[in-house]
């Protein structure tokens, strides 16, 4: 089985829409594009012209930086529009599923949902202080229901933990001809594990989603990337919009590769990380906490007694944390962001401050 066999039948001779930069580039004089001739007078970026579909040089740095090779990445607008455009790429609407293992990141339910499309959750398992996937039952569930995709983000969002190499060889394997596995590694600069882009080579049905979101600290800017078989990115290249990708994002994006800017980002991820050893402590210690999950990512899951007016607290005093009151299984926890050391200093504060108050 070929990874395009699990492409929708009706779009595997899709070309997408041919742009005016796709149909031609070079020359000097550019009447092809209906754009203005002209620069407005603040723009010192020529912003009166599409941007390139795919920007090179941005996309040359992600796939240095991944180390893969131009036809195995596309870059997307954030990872976000990845999901959107494999969910709408594999699945048929109104017959196709997806799987899913709650709690998640919602963005998997929510673009199937918009793409008429069934979501399967095969549930994480709580332990002591941590979640973990049980890979047989996520196995049955794609074999049960036929479903095209299985998305799994590790480390993973909102619980925090990652998944262990030998199990996603475990479940690369027992899906092979089955379904795309898709690896949402948002989180994965803040992670111990390897990344599942090696895994490629030997799994033409693994999809890897990368973001500058998190780790790169450029949220802002929108940009992703979807890693996968060469055949898998052709087919979603012409699924995607015409010009996703701003100029001035991909420009600055690309300064993220720039050799100090790298180091000055891998330092940030070093110092999150021991700020997330400190608040991980000094909150379990809290008498008003009751578990901090085992966290992989550059972010804390705790179960609190009274998480909802702890959150109303937090947000009364400028604090702003995310309920969790979506997902029944960890209703009762929030989950924090690790911040600078005075912005933690000040939750920590904050919640003394609640446990004074409502002991008074
Ligand atoms: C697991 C996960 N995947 C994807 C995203 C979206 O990332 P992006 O900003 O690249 O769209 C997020 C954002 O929070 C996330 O937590």
């Amino acid at each position: 089985m070929s990874v395009l066999d699990l492409i929708r039948p009706d779009l595997r001779q899709f070309s997408g829409y041919l742009s005016a930069r796709k149909q031609n580039s070079g020359g000097a004089v550019w009447l092809n594009a209906n754009e203005a001739a002209l620069p407005q007078a603040f723009d010192n970026q020529q912003l009166n012209r599409y941007p390139e579909p795919q920007p090179q040089a941005l996309k040359a740095a992600l796939c240095d930086y991944y180390a893969v090779s131009a036809d195995q990445l596309l870059v997307t607008r954030g990872s976000d529009e990845a999901i959107d455009l494999l969910v709408r790429a594999l699945c048929v609407p109104g017959q196709d599923s997806i799987v899913i293992q709650s709690p998640t990141f919602g963005m998997y339910a929510v673009c199937a949902k918009l793409h008429a499309c069934q979501v399967i959750d095969s549930p994480l398992s709580e332990g002591d202080e941590r979640f973990d996937w049980d890979i047989p039952a996520m196995i049955e569930a794609v074999k049960r229901n036929g479903s095209k995709m299985l998305f799994l983000c590790s480390p993973a969002n909102p619980t925090g933990q990652s998944l262990a190499p030998e199990a996603l060889e475990r479940l690369l394997l027992g899906l092979q001809d089955q379904c795309l596995v898709v690896i949402d590694e948002a989180y994965g600069e803040y992670s111990r594990n390897a990344s599942a882009i090696a895994l490629l080579e030997r799994s033409p049905h693994l999809a890897v989603l990368k973001t500058l979101s998190k780790a790169h600290a450029l949220a802002g800017a929108r940009i992703g990337s979807v890693i996968a078989d060469a055949s898998l990115i052709a087919v979603l290249k012409a699924c995607q919009a015409p010009y996703p990708i701003s100029k001035p994002s991909a420009e600055l994006a690309v300064q993220a590769f720039a050799p100090g800017n790298l180091s000055r980002s891998h330092q940030a991820i070093r110092e999150c990380l021991a700020e997330r050893a400190i608040l991980a402590d000094a909150l379990q210690a809290l008498p008003m906490v009751r578990a901090v999950f085992a966290s992989d990512a550059n972010f804390l899951l705790v179960r609190f007694n009274e998480a909802e007016a702890i959150g109303r607290y937090l947000l009364e005093r400028g604090i702003v944390v995310r309920a969790m009151a979506q997902y029944p299984a960890i209703a009762d926890c929030l989950r924090i962001s690790i911040g600078t050391p005075s912005e933690n200093k000040a939750l920590l504060q904050t919640l003394n401050s609640y446990h004074r108050a409502s002991h008074a």
